[in-house]
């Protein structure tokens, strides 16, 4: 069933897991994330970048064909959609009217008050349609679609200002920037595990970890370990498909047809994200 994401990340975080969010593209990532799912009796939060969301013609084209998908595949593990990095009060406003149960609003770019007050703004419409929501502070770096943050403006979230967002504008889960990055890491990650502990334990809310992709299964297991109940994934998977994709018109450089290349690329998606599965510990959980 598509549910919000209060209750699976709440229950992930009394349980000491973290549930996926991986990032849908289009058709085939619907179809990978969802069987991976069902198969692993995983709870799964399908992401959804503005930028994906237009490319595959809009939220509701969103809605309309996980539900389908569900209804055929007879989903029985918890599914949320979930707007990730809104951009402003009109887009997880939109996302919530076309049937999204879940919205992140990320102003982590503006000041601490302003992100306070555009974060409450969104959590009162959002819990009155029972979607639940996701906020940040502090600033992931990296690229994810329209989203470009370089090396200086990365910034690690302050726990007390954490700690006053939560409070202020009763968000369901909490994303601090703690030197994760969205896309490949250059080196070694080096997450703020010492705020991340201050901010569990200042907030109580299930907190989230973006840029998935990379970090070492240690660390993973470290963040979980400090209150962390979802974990971010996409360029993994995007890397992964593409592979598969380049492999398979090497081997064979006369196909045409886009389900030879596409399926084995939707298997890579389904492996990959059946593997993070299990190192977020939320296989065998619905
Ligand atoms: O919001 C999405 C994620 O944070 C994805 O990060 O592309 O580095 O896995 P990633
Ligand atoms: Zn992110």
């Amino acid at each position: 069933p598509l549910v919000s994401m209060k209750e699976m990340l709440n229950i992930a975080k009394e349980n000491q897991y973290a549930v996926g969010q991986f990032n849908v593209n289009n058709l085939e990532y619907a179809q990978a994330i969802l069987e991976a799912a069902e198969e692993e009796k995983s709870p799964v939060i399908l992401g959804v970048s503005e930028g994906a969301a237009r490319y595959m013609g809009g939220f509701k084209v969103v809605v309309t064909m996980v539900n389908a998908l569900m209804e055929e595949y007879g989903t029985t593990v918890p599914v949320a959609i979930h707007l990730d990095h809104g951009s402003s009060f009109e887009k997880c406003a939109e996302a919530i009217h076309a049937g999204f149960p879940s919205v992140m609003i990320d102003s982590s770019h503006l000041p601490l008050e302003e992100n306070i007050a555009l974060t409450k703004k969104v959590v009162e419409l959002a819990h009155i349609h029972g979607v639940s929501v996701e906020a940040e502070l502090g600033r992931i770096g990296g690229q994810e679609d329209d989203l470009v943050v370089d090396d200086a403006e990365a910034m690690y979230a302050i726990p007390a200002e954490c700690d006053q967002l939560v409070r202020e504008t009763n968000v369901d889960c909490f994303a601090p920037a703690l030197g994760s990055v969205h896309g490949p890491y250059k080196g070694e990650p080096n997450l703020g595990f010492e705020q991340m502990e201050e901010v569990m334990k200042l907030t109580g809310v299930p907190l989230v970890l973006h840029g998935g992709t990379g970090i070492p299964l240690k660390d993973i297991q470290r963040a979980i370990s400090l209150g962390t109940a979802k974990i971010n994934v996409n360029t993994e998977n995007q890397i992964m498909q593409t592979k598969k994709i380049r492999e398979v018109l090497a081997v064979d450089t006369e196909v045409y047809d886009p389900r030879k290349y596409m399926g084995p690329g939707r298997e890579a998606i389904k492996e990959t994200v059946i593997g993070k599965m299990r190192e977020f510990g939320s296989s065998q959980k619905a």
